[in-house]
């Protein structure tokens, strides 16, 4: 069992929507928060409509929706002129014949053609895939291959990454930024759009039509499709009002990329559900950056994660020196746990409380949560949203009492649950192997007061500043090296970045040890996969453990970099 903590610190300001916690649990229906959109009564549904078109039909069309800025453009954008441009883009996916159904991905960096063009997507009814723009080649053909899809927008310094010829569903690809080519399928996203009409009836679509798909990892195979659909968007909005406690004349900013799950989920779909002023940042993290973002735009809900807001915190006093933070109103935290220090820091900096929430890729929106209005206990993820039950089960699915480490389950359904892994219908039953219960993975617990608590990851997926990393596929990569014969990789605990990949390798005969055969495998995965999965420490052994069947025993691994009893070693081979 984990440190049970007792600090108990008063919430920020009432949330009459949680007015009274317990009154809200036992009197909630998703049904009564589904007849917050007036939608709902037509039967039919369209993402795009809903965060866009329907504040222009409102007469909200000249609000300002999106504040761009980056170290060279500084841009703003009404619900008309989003409404207008993935209209455009809309009829351009259209004129080759793309719509529902069709998978069409996303490969460039943080700027509005990616917002307008994921806009766009939703509202021919086909299915987005952002992908990080730190992936590499490996990286991007594995989930274009898996997904099918058929078109994709990039940027020309991308283009390289993507190879396509061995893509054989990919028919159109269209950059951001010039150097088109039709002849070789490469089209111009901007004279295409300027020269479609900017009229575009949306395709209509049912609840359950497809909406968005995010790869993420597990600790076994590559990664997985999590594929969701429109009817998450009943989660989104109403976490965007309980939660992210959102109101008309909120200025908020959600610092991760749409390549995340909370980059779509809550940079864009729970903002403009809402019809409040998204900010985006692009180019790269810093500490006075970053809080010059908030002072410009007058940011008031701040949505961020644990890495972001320790690198802010080792930055110090001086990152903070003449910036006017007033503004803000509420922030929160995602992604991995957020120290109880981190919580009494932002007290302190922000006057404010750094609220956490807990969700995952699968889950599509938040689960357990710190909502405004209720008692924080520092290093807890706060309680299930009114609608969600949580559970602590053991592995036969009994609950378990308070104060007991166990699988932390919710139960099913909920409107943004995923849909289904693509192409992997065995992958997806693994999640619900216990009747009524998603099992998510985590281990948790839960106190006398039901807050829960995260204590760790069950498998082996490894979490680096928020993002998951599956050490199958790095040990894929690894193996790809000529110098190695076996890898095994563990996530290796990190005080600023939560973990770090690390990677023991076994070499293959004529090959010898040394720091630059090192570095040259580190950047082999580097330039492969991406630089967040590449190891930041190899260390090279003589042989690694397996089981008789061949596995390699990343439990062992761990407990030999963390000094602890390696456990039960009797499937270990000789
Ligand atoms: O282990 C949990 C951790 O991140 C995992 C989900 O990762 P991903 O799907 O990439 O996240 C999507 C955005 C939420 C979880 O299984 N995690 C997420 N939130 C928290 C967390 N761990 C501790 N505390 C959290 N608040």
């Amino acid at each position: 069992m984990g440190r049970v903590h007792n600090e108990i610190l008063p919430g920020r300001a009432h949330n009459p929507n949680l007015a009274d916690y317990d009154q809200a649990v036992a009197h909630f229906k998703w049904e009564d928060a589904e007849r917050y959109f007036t939608w709902y009564e037509t039967g039919k549904v369209n993402m795009a409509y809903e965060t866009v078109d329907r504040h222009v039909r409102e007469g909200r069309g000249e609000k300002t929706a999106l504040l761009y800025s980056d170290p060279v453009r500084d841009e703003s954008y009404t619900f008309a002129d989003l409404q207008e441009k993935s209209n455009r883009f809309g009829n351009v996916l259209r004129k080759y014949g793309i719509g529902k159904g069709d998978r069409v991905f996303l490969f460039m960096p943080r700027q509005p053609e990616l917002y307008f063009c994921l806009l766009g997507i939703l509202k021919v009814g086909a299915v987005a895939g952002p992908l990080f723009e730190a992936f590499m080649e490996t990286a991007v053909k594995d989930r274009l291959e898996d997904s099918g899809a058929v078109a994709l927008v990039t940027t020309p310094d991308l283009l390289h990454r993507v190879k396509r010829e061995e893509l054989a569903d990919l028919r159109h690809i269209f950059l951001v930024g010039g150097d088109s080519d039709p002849q070789k399928g490469l089209l111009d996203y901007e004279s295409e759009s300027a020269s479609a009409s900017p009229e575009l009836e949306p395709e209509w679509l049912g609840l359950e039509d497809g909406l968005i798909m995010h790869y993420t990892s597990g600790s076994t195979g590559k990664p997985k499709g999590v594929y969701h659909v429109q009817r998450a968007m009943i989660q989104h909005y109403y976490t965007g009002k309980v939660v992210l406690d959102l109101h008309e004349d909120d200025i908020y900013w959600c610092t991760a990329d749409p390549g995340w799950v909370t980059g779509t989920s809550y940079g864009i779909f729970a903002p403009w559900l809402s019809g409040v002023t998204n900010v985006v940042r692009g180019g790269r993290f810093s500490p006075r950056d970053w809080y010059k973002t908030i002072e410009r735009n007058k940011v008031t809900v701040w949505y961020s994660a644990p890495t972001a807001f320790r690198m802010l915190m080792s930055a110090g006093s001086k990152s903070l020196e003449g910036v006017n933070l007033s503004s803000l109103r509420h922030v929160l935290s995602v992604g991995e746990p957020l120290n109880p220090e981190v919580v009494r820091w932002g007290d302190k900096v922000y006057s404010q409380r750094i609220h956490d929430t807990w969700w995952m890729t699968e889950t599509g929106g938040q689960l357990i949560c710190n909502y405004p209005g209720m008692d924080i206990k520092p290093g807890s993820m706060g309680r299930p949203l009114p609608g969600i039950t949580a559970a602590i089960l053991d592995d036969s699915g009994n609950k378990l009492p308070p104060y007991t480490m166990g699988n932390l389950a919710i139960k099913t359904p909920w409107p943004s649950m995923m849909d289904r892994i693509w192409n992997n219908p065995a992958k997806y039953e693994e999640y619900f192997q216990i009747p009524g219960w998603y099992i998510s993975g985590d281990s948790a617990y839960m106190d006398d007061e039901g807050y829960f608590w995260f204590q760790g990851r069950i498998d082996d997926v490894i979490n680096s500043s928020g993002e998951r990393i599956g050490p199958f596929e790095v040990e894929s990569k690894l193996i790809e090296h000529p110098a190695v014969a076996e890898a095994g990789v563990i996530g290796k605990p990190d005080t600023l970045r939560g973990e770090v990949v690390k990677a023991f390798i076994s070499l293959r005969e004529g090959y010898i040890p040394s720091p630059e055969l090192k570095a040259e495998i580190a950047a082999f995965v580097r330039s492969g996969l991406s630089a967040h999965a590449a190891p930041k420490e190899i260390e090279f052994k003589m042989k690694l453990p397996k089981t008789r069947s061949g596995k390699i025993m990343r439990r062992v691994l761990k407990a030999w970099e963390l000094h602890l009893p390696a456990g039960d070693l009797s499937t270990i081979e000789d």
